[in-house]
């Protein structure tokens, strides 16, 4: 048995099978994990065809899969719920959504960030973690594990990354609070702060070309990282090979976060 078997989660923010959620998923089902999903909505229906067709990639013709827009507490209610009169409980939850107005992700232009964009991107990326922090004990009666997604911009500047940046930098202080907050129930709460990776969302961001090659430049691995080893370290956070880390941001950036050049 891999060390995901007899372990069943939510897995947020798959896209497509660039996303990151969608490397992390991979990672879980060859450990022999189960992964449920949830995914945007969107009017027309495209968002969960195409989320479909990606879950479809990863071997689950018919996977339980239904619809969270993280700004909204009633969709988290619908899917919290439904999780625990569907499975009773589970034992891991993956965040790895992220969104921000583009127009403020260029170079030059966190300054001009607008209020509704700051909130709006603070929301999306950071809030929702504490969102689903809140919700976690009602399905994870025994424990479990919470894991979301970050990047080197909420702990240094990097040009383009802005409002952006300010979002990581709350997601990872709240994964700390709520680690804390969620110890004496035996929850465990950590970022994996990952590399640039070629996704949706991080064509929105100006500046991701000098990303990818100040990456393979500069870090100490000398290249740029690949989804499945942010998969590989997703699973272990949610193992019980890590029972005992809880509160941490773990770099899988070949090294680039050490550098300091
Ligand atoms: N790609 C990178 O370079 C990189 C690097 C480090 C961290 N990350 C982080 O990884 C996570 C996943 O992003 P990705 O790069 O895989 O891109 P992606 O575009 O594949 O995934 C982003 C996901 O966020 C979802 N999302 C956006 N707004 C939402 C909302 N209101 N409600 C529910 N879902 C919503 C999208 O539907 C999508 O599934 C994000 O937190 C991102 O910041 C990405």
């Amino acid at each position: 048995m891999g060390i995901m078997g007899g372990k069943r989660g939510i897995v947020t923010g798959v896209l497509n099978d660039r996303s990151y959620a969608w490397f992390i998923a991979k990672q879980i089902l060859e450990a022999g994990g189960e992964c449920i999903y949830t995914f945007l909505p969107d009017e027309k229906g495209k968002m969960e065809r195409r989320v479909r067709g990606a879950i479809k990639e990863l071997g689950d013709e018919d996977p339980w899969l239904t619809p969270c827009n993280v700004s909204q507490d009633e969709d988290f209610n619908t899917v919290f719920n439904k999780v625990a009169s569907d499975f009773g409980s589970i034992d891991f939850i993956v965040h790895a959504i992220a969104f921000a107005d583009r127009q403020f992700l260029q170079p030059g232009k966190f300054h001009q960030t607008t209020r509704q964009a700051w909130n709006q991107a603070l929301e999306i990326s950071a809030y929702s973690l504490l969102a689903m922090g809140q919700r976690a004990p009602d399905v994870m009666p025994d424990g479990g594990s919470i894991i979301s997604m970050s990047y080197y911009g909420g702990e240094k500047v990097v040009p383009g990354y802005n409002v952006m940046g300010v979002a990581k930098a709350a997601l990872e202080h709240t994964t700390r609070y709520l680690a804390f907050e969620l110890g004496d129930k035996n929850i465990r709460v950590n970022t994996i702060s990952g590399g640039p990776l070629r996704t949706l969302a991080a064509s929105a961001v100006g500046g991701i070309a000098e990303m990818f090659e100040n990456q393979e430049n500069k870090s100490s691995l000398r290249r740029n990282i690949k989804g499945e080893e942010a998969g590989k370290t997703a699973a272990y956070l949610l193992s019980d090979l890590a029972s005992g880390v809880t509160g941490e941001t773990i770099h899988v950036d070949a090294g680039y976060s050490i550098v300091g050049v």
